[in-house]
């Protein structure tokens, strides 16, 4: 039988989340404001980042290591280089069952073709609502709905399969949840609402600026009845609604009001190469260091063995419980893309 490496809570090592970059040419307020994100910040320089070289190896080691799911962000992970360079590498991977990209969409026009070409089956495009008004304020006044729409149609030419994300912030972009449920339910995408969360220290996050997954639920069932559905696969992060009309379905991720840490098989690794465990880490552990040593696959594969050994985060839990330490730093939402 094949060994399975797990952590202190008995969880699986299944998903790879990569950020390719820390850049991003968005400023959502709830993730990089420009008050903080502004011309003065420094960005990793390109000596810091990881190259594809250095990616292929770990995701490589990380396969060897049980996961099977990878996912590109950023940052915004088109701002990168020849990406779909980096995805033909990973695409060939033995062991590697699923590939997605997350990507704010304003690019994505320009390269669906090639990274559909390059091997990538699917790409997930936050979008927080068809208003041009109200996305201009969520996203810093960087892009239109228009150009975000052109990129999902693009990719869906392309023959990608498309899952748009829209992140839910009270008072700010609840009137969009039922216009967006129709619009993607008609296109035939997947649309998933997310629950506004207290990731980074940047966002000054409010607990009554969360919508929960119930109010969200009956705002939209209220008007396209729908029901909840079965997960895919152990660990889904998204609650699965079907509308009851059809086959279409829209998604809710809930990880204020209804936490999903004891099926987290998800590691993170930042563009410089830090491997966080939770999405809530205050640090991650130097990959980066050990790749540019003397070091054998081998020898990070136990490195990278002892991390997931020792892990037992589970912040979504205890913040809902109210056992949570209040962290004084943690890592910022740009550098592990979600
Ligand atoms: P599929 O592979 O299509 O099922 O996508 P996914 O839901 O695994 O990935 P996606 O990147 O679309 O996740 C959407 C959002 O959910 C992320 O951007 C995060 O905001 C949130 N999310 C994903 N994983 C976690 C997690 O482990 N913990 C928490 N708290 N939030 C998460
Ligand atoms: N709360 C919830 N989701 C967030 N995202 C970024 N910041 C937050 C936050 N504070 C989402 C983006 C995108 C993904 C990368 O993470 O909208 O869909
Ligand atoms: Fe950029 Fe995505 Fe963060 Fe918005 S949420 S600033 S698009 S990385
Ligand atoms: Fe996983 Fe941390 Fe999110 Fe819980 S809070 S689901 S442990 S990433």
């Amino acid at each position: 039988m094949e060994h399975v490496v797990s952590d202190k809570l008995r969880r699986p090592l299944r998903d790879l989340r990569i950020s390719v970059t820390d850049k991003c040419n968005f400023r959502c307020r709830y993730c990089m404001p420009e008050e903080i994100f502004g011309p003065g910040y420094a960005f990793l320089s390109n000596d810091k980042i990881l190259s594809f070289e250095e990616i292929e190896r770990l995701a490589r080691i990380f396969v060897s290591l049980g996961v099977q799911k990878l996912r590109i962000t950023g940052g915004e992970p088109l701002l990168r280089r020849d990406l779909p360079k980096l995805i033909e590498r990973l695409y060939q991977i033995d062991g590697v069952e699923d590939i997605a990209l997350t990507t704010n969409g304003s690019l994505l026009k320009k390269f669906a073709a090639a990274l559909h070409k390059a091997g990538l089956p699917r790409v997930t495009v936050s979008l927080d609502s068809l208003n041009e008004e109200r996305f201009a304020y969520m996203n810093g006044n960087k892009s239109s709905v228009k150009t975000v729409l052109e990129g999902i149609e693009a990719a869906a030419e392309a023959g990608m399969q498309v899952k748009v994300n829209m992140v839910v912030q009270k008072g700010k972009n609840d009137q969009d949840i039922v216009p967006m449920a129709q619009y993607f339910k008609e296109k035939k995408h997947i649309l998933r609402f997310i629950e506004y969360m207290d990731v980074g220290n940047s966002n000054s996050w409010k607990l009554d600026e969360v919508v929960s997954k119930r109010e969200i639920y009956e705002t939209v069932n209220a008007v396209m009845p729908c029901k909840p559905i079965e997960a895919n696969y152990t660990g889904e992060v998204a609650s699965r609604y079907r509308y009851t009309d059809g086959d279409q379905e829209m998604g809710i991720i809930s990880s204020v009001t209804d936490s999903f840490c004891s099926t987290c098989t998800r590691a993170r690794i930042s563009a410089e190469g830090k491997l966080y465990t939770c999405l809530f880490a205050s640090d991650g552990y130097d990959l980066r260091q050990l790749l540019r040593a003397d070091k054998t696959d081998s020898d990070i594969y136990n490195e990278i063995l002892k991390v997931w050994n020792n892990r037992s985060d589970r912040y979504s839990d205890e913040r809902l419980s109210g056992t949570h330490t209040q962290l004084s730093r943690k890592v910022e939402m740009s550098h592990i893309g979600g």
